[in-house]
């Protein structure tokens, strides 16, 4: 039997090329996450309890990544989570509050506490649009029992907009009224949503960030397959998640394709990406069963011990080169997942033919992850676990097994506090655009293109780091 050799990234170096790359700045980073998805930057934060729920998600979207919230928990939650992402940036408002006319400005303050807001469209029946409300209505009002209608801009004097208006018009008409507050209505003035000032110059002014059609955040959200897959996948459709990531340890399953098949009937333009995987054959498989990306990583995380427990896996430079050229082939990105440990590996697995890298443990630790910050010897540190791992399986709602009947395939880990994970995306874009301009590439494509790999020897990679030196 002949045993192949396979490498990962310490195995390996790019070689320099002449380059007229002139500035780390001019290199162009944008990335397809899926067929139908760009991102700015090719990085995507790991669907792992620890590392991605809304704020990590929302950290990764605003620097012009993604983040795909993790599956460990309640369809509800879940839920919550891909919501607060698709709030956080609001251009639109499709479900702005309203108050009814006959209310009383005693009523208005109330709510304003209670919903932390500072206005109300005014309406009746709770659809046709009567006036607006604002703190503007109520500046010189001293009596309380005076009511809506009679404190309201009314119909007669608002300016709305349709809801389709972009947010360059409806900044020219928030600006030459000078007004905070546009109603959207359609043709017959019923409400269909709000955009506020606020929102559309945070919204405007932010060109780095990952938005959808309506300037919202993106967000990926995880899911399984074993029972309750597509009430999950339908909740997570319904609160507008912008891409589904069909996650488990051997994605090159019976399971796996029968659920992507059962969610691609459902809902055939759902961005879908499927993994994890290791070789050509099961990139095949996913992409004939509908997938729009391949998550690529069977063992090489930082918490991960599916290799040392089963014996099985890929080392994962290796499996991105085998899986890379079905991907081109079929128009399909390679999400590459796990074993990045510093920025040369991210340039490493780009160059090698994936389109983006998810990162886990580089982020955990970080102020964006889920978990309080522990003090330990007077350092501060986070909890960084392995889905597999011991004390994820038993925390599972559906966990069945005792102690003694779980074989982890994961680790726990105590992670040093790293502050806020907008650093460790600025060292791992650094290398990159640097390791760009040694490539002489000016995107990644040509990062790919031009690569040129070369194996080192054990000695090369001691000659790699920083040696005969005391580091301080
Ligand atoms: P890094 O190296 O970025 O890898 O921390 C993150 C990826 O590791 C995978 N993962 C696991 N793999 N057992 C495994 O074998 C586990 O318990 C486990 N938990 C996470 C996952 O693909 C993640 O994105």
């Amino acid at each position: 039997m002949e045993i192949k050799t396979a490498l990962t990234y310490d195995d390996v170096l790019l070689v320099p090329k002449k380059s007229d790359v002139q500035s780390r700045q001019d290199v162009d980073i944008t990335a397809n996450l899926t067929k139908n998805i760009s991102l700015k930057i090719p990085l995507v934060s790991a669907n792992m309890d620890t590392v991605t729920e809304n704020r990590m998600a929302i950290a990764m979207s605003l620097a012009g990544g993604i983040g795909i919230i993790h599956r460990f928990c309640d369809i509800e939650t879940q839920v919550k989570e891909v919501i607060k992402v698709k709030r956080k940036q609001n251009l639109i408002i499709d479900n702005p509050f309203t108050i009814h006319p006959d209310r009383t400005l005693a009523e208005v303050k109330t709510k304003i506490t209670e919903l932390n807001c500072t206005s109300f469209l005014v309406t009746a029946d709770g659809h046709k649009l009567l006036g607006i409300i604002t703190h503007r209505d109520m500046l010189f009002a001293t009596n309380d029992n005076v009511l809506v209608s009679d404190l309201m801009t009314p119909k007669s004097k608002l300016i709305t907009a349709a809801p389709d208006v972009s947010p360059e018009e409806a900044k020219a008409l928030m600006k030459s009224y000078k007004i905070e507050k546009l109603p959207l209505v359609d043709a017959e003035f019923n409400i269909v949503g709000l955009i506020t000032a606020t929102d559309i110059s945070r919204n405007l002014n932010n060109k780095q960030a990952s938005k959808d059609n309506k300037g919202r955040l993106l967000v990926g959200a995880a899911i399984g397959v074993r029972e309750g897959f597509l009430e999950r996948a339908q909740a997570l459709v319904e609160a507008e998640a912008d891409v589904l990531v069909v996650d488990i340890a051997h994605g090159h399953s019976i399971n796996e394709l029968r659920a992507i098949d059962a969610i691609r009937n459902k809902y055939p333009n759902i961005n879908l990406i499927g993994g994890n995987i290791a070789t050509a054959q099961a990139a095949r498989d996913l992409i004939s069963a509908g997938v729009q990306a391949v998550k690529v990583g069977i063992g090489p995380g930082s918490i991960c011990t599916t290799r040392i427990t089963t014996g099985f896996g890929v080392p994962q430079l290796t499996a991105i080169f085998n899986i890379a050229p079905v991907c081109r082939q079929a128009g399909i990105p390679l999400l590459a997942d796990g074993g990045i440990k510093q920025p040369a590996d991210l340039v490493k697995a780009l160059a090698a033919g994936s389109d983006t890298v998810m990162i886990g443990g580089q982020f955990a630790g970080t102020e964006e992850t889920p978990g309080p910050t522990l003090n330990y010897k007077g350092r501060q540190y986070k909890i960084s676990r392995g889905m597999a791992s011991l004390t994820a399986s038993l925390s599972r709602p559906d966990a069945k097994e005792n102690f003694n009947q779980i074989t982890p395939e994961g680790i726990e880990a105590r992670v040093p506090y790293r502050g806020p994970v907008q650093n460790i995306i600025n060292q791992y874009i650094g290398g990159l655009r640097s390791g760009m301009s040694y490539g002489n590439a000016r995107n990644l494509a040509e990062l790919r293109n031009n690569a040129e790999f070369i194996r080192i020897t054990h000695s090369g990679q001691i000659e790699s780091g920083s040696h005969d030196n005391e580091v301080i």
